[in-house]
């Protein structure tokens, strides 16, 4: 069963300078209690892959017809594209589906305290009576390891520490206990400690409450302790998804196996960093045929620049778009 099925998102960015093609035709699912890792170099549209799902990209955005989320809840399947009233709207934001930001800051308003900020939200998307919405938001303060969460509650972000309020945005955006938790590098800002606890806490969550989480991450190693599944994403294409040890161990898209050699390995401290040659095209100007095949150390001929490459099987629920894949 699954939780929300994505299939052919397609999403433009109209601009002064022209079309950008930020999100094209990606495809994935993910079912309950499922982590799924989604990464990629800046710019790839993990960002705007992720504000779909919750129909959050700016009025500039224009999907493609052949776009279609579906989410599916107790209460039936919800078609999310053609979600249009902010009542309906709702269903996506903040109630079922909920997204923890990268700068917390930006998830609260700066004249409430951020207890009525939890409180309010609670009050939208539950049937929790305002005092009861009080008492579940402290609940959760604590839960999230922020000591005195009473007196928190009364405070706003801003009197908060960086650690403090990513743990008070991770409060909230759980109270609702949303099916699917989106995390938008949740932890780049943080010190490593933090990162550490911050990432123990998501799955303690998840096990709890057993939602869906899209952890979205440049950092391949983040991912491989906290998924179950890893999508790649690169100049808005996803090019490899499957299940997190066997991509990581048994890579087949090139670009997947530059992000692996640009990880520093712990035991072998003296082994070369690899970063990924070349530049990441202008949006703008991105290439025809197989995205990367600009950067990319093994194109077999003229099919890699004229012909996109379409999915092949590379193991079990594992597949990798790249002509390389297809011809065995
Ligand atoms: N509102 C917008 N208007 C125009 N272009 C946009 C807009 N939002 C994003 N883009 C473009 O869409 C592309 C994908 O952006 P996105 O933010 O999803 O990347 P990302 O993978 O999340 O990168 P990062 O790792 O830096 O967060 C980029 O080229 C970006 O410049
Ligand atoms: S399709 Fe060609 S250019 Fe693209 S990753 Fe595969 S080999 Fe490289
Ligand atoms: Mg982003």
């Amino acid at each position: 069963m699954s939780l929300i099925d994505v299939e052919n998102l397609t999403l433009q960015f109209k601009t002064d300078e022209g079309l950008i093609t930020a999100v094209d035709d990606v495809s994935f699912s993910l079912a309950p209690g499922e982590v799924m890792g989604l990464v990629g170099e800046s710019g790839s549209g993990k960002s705007v892959t992720a504000k779909s799902l919750m129909k959050l990209n700016p009025g500039n955005a224009v999907y493609s017809p052949e776009s279609r989320i579906t989410l599916h809840l107790d209460s039936g399947p919800v078609d999310v594209m053609s979600l249009k009233r902010p009542r309906d709207m709702e269903i996506v934001r903040g109630g079922s589906i909920s997204m923890i930001f990268q700068e917390p800051m930006a998830s609260f308003a700066p004249a409430m305290t951020v207890g009525s900020q939890m409180v309010e939200q609670l009050l939208i998307h539950t049937d929790l009576s305002k005092k009861q919405a009080k008492e579940l938001s402290i609940e959760m303060l604590d839960r999230v390891g922020i000591s005195d969460a009473s007196t928190r509650f009364g405070q706003y972000a801003f009197e908060m520490s960086g650690g403090m309020r990513q743990r008070a945005m991770i409060a909230m955006a759980l109270s609702t206990k949303p099916k699917l938790l989106i995390a938008d590098e949740p932890t780049t800002a943080l010190d490593v400690t933090i990162q550490a606890q911050v990432i123990d806490l998501m799955k303690d969550l998840v096990a709890e409450f057993g939602m869906g989480i899209i952890f979205i991450t440049h950092d391949l190693g983040v991912v491989a302790q906290t998924a179950d599944k890893v999508a790649v994403m690169y100049l808005g294409k996803m090019i490899e998804q499957g299940p997190v040890r066997e991509v990581i161990r048994n890579p087949y898209h090139p670009y997947t196996k530059g992000l692996i050699d640009a990880l520093p390995q712990l035991d072998d401290l003296e082994k070369p960093l690899m970063p990924i040659p070349g530049d990441i095209p202008s949006p703008l100007e991105r290439p025809a045929g197989c995205v990367f095949h600009t950067r990319c150390g093994k194109v077999i001929g003229d099919i890699c620049r004229t012909v996109v490459p379409q999915w092949s099987d590379t193991g079990e629920n594992h597949r990798t778009a790249c002509h390389l894949c297809a011809e065995g």
